[in-house]
């Protein structure tokens, strides 16, 4: 397994491109499956989980080609084989969106259960009861999702209990086929949720509300083609602007918007650091100063997005005073904490509450990746301790940051990857 070697001690300065959002090319890719017609989708992320969703599209029939650069076309036309294997989904939970898609648009499906993962169980419940309001019948048995429906799904009205980013899309995605009308109260807000509902409306999807707590779609008899630009990832610019607030740097972050992180800009100004904002772009000047604690509290957008916590609890170890970090979305997301701490980091862990006291320097240390954003804890961490940090299993940073050695070494970092 590959490795990161970073050695800390440099400030980062200058600029870096964020890359499209993983968490938005994901369901649009998902989506492409309700329509025949071809899909050219751009501002595509080069990250392990598009080869993983192309992968899977491509297995059940769909055409996929890579024009240049950022860009792929799809055509689902030819999809003739409604599964999602096991071998598949469970390098990538997200792999559960294609089950409203192919159901909405074939009306049978037989989709892996996803399983967990370091972060929590992850279950789908919501997605199913959802998807059997609309008429689907579903049975799960030997690790599977069987659905099938007849006669097409119905649109229903479908209130969460608690808010689901993929449950909200799944739905979203089932409703825009279904007949009728579904309204999804207590709806995720995030902006990859609004991505993916501008993405479908310009396919001729009908959906109204995106971007509120309820969503109104007025089901369509077929979805036609078209383009779309998918939104910047705002995990990515948070994580780059953390690593210059971490290291005393300056930097901006292009082909962005500070719209998409308005709960991040805030705690990174509450840490000390000078943020502005342009039409594309966010800098920010720590202006060589230690960054003070800050304390946090995760929550559905447009709160803190727990996406950003385990970058922050990293700020925090090496921060000016206490910080105190509450995770409310996920039931183990501090896997982090037990590698930083051998970094020489002092947290201490109370069920979903971290307390972390600031100390003025990390020191190096073999340490290794348990998902996708401890890792990327993991090499922030590395970047300002004293020697060199080896980093771990690395295979998860590759899932959701897009070359992130040459962007970091773009920035002045000393990092490389050394193949195990
Ligand atoms: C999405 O995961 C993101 N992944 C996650 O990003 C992100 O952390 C999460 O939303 C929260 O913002 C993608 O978009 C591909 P949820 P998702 O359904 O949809 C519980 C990353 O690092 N729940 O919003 O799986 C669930 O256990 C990843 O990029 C149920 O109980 O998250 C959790 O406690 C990590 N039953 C809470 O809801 C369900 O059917 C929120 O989960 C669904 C969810």
């Amino acid at each position: 397994m590959d490795k990161h070697l970073i050695t800390g001690g440099v400030s980062l300065q200058g600029e870096v491109r964020i890359s499209g959002a993983k968490n938005s090319v994901l369901p649009i890719l998902a989506g492409c499956l309700l329509t025949d017609q071809r899909v050219i989708i751009k501002n595509v992320p080069h990250l392990n989980d598009v080869t993983t969703i192309m992968k899977l599209l491509g297995q059940m029939g769909a055409k996929l080609t890579i024009s240049e650069g950022l860009t792929i076309e799809v055509e689902a036309g030819g999809v003739d084989n409604p599964n999602a294997p096991y071998e598949l989904v469970r390098t990538m939970r997200a792999s559960i969106l294609v089950l409203g898609p192919l159901l909405a648009k074939h009306g049978r499906a037989t989709v892996s259960l996803p399983g967990g993962c370091a972060i929590g169980p992850r279950p789908v419940d919501f997605h199913v009861q959802g998807l059997a309001k609309m008429g689907a019948e579903i049975t799960v048995e030997g690790g599977y999702i069987q659905a099938q429906v007849k006669g097409g799904l119905k649109g229903a009205h479908i209130k969460f209990d608690i808010v689901s980013v993929t449950g909200t899309e799944n739905l979203m995605m089932a409703a825009a086929l279904a007949k009728g009308t579904t309204i999804i109260e207590n709806a995720a807000r995030e902006p990859e949720v609004q991505d993916l509902a501008n993405f479908l409306n310009t396919l001729g999807a009908n959906i109204q509300g995106h971007g509120t707590d309820t969503i109104v779609i007025e089901g369509v008899k077929a979805l036609s083609g078209g383009t779309y630009t998918v939104l910047p990832d705002r995990v990515e610019t948070g994580t780059y602007l953390v690593a210059a607030a971490m290291t005393g740097g300056r930097i901006v972050t292009k082909s962005t918007k500070g719209n998409l992180l308005e709960a991040v800009l805030q705690k990174l100004e509450e840490a000390g650091a000078d943020i502005s904002l342009g039409e594309d772009w966010i800098s920010l000047d720590m202006r060589g100063n230690r960054p003070k604690a800050v304390d946090i509290q995760t929550a559905p957008f447009p709160g803190f997005p727990t996406d950003m916590q385990a970058q922050f609890m990293a700020l925090n170890t090496i921060a000016i005073g206490k910080g105190t970090l509450v995770e409310t979305v996920f039931e183990n997301r501090f896997m982090h904490a037990h590698e930083l701490r051998r970094m020489g980091a002092n947290i201490q862990l109370n069920g979903n509450t971290a307390f972390i006291e600031g100390n003025s320097n990390l020191n190096a240390a073999p340490v290794m990746a348990t998902d996708l954003r401890a890792s990327a804890s993991l090499v922030l961490a590395g970047l300002v301790a004293k020697g060199t940090t080896i980093v771990d299993r690395i295979y998860h940073i590759d899932r959701g940051y897009e070359c992130i050695e040459e962007k970091l070494a773009q920035l002045g970092a000393i990092i490389k990857r050394v193949a195990a």
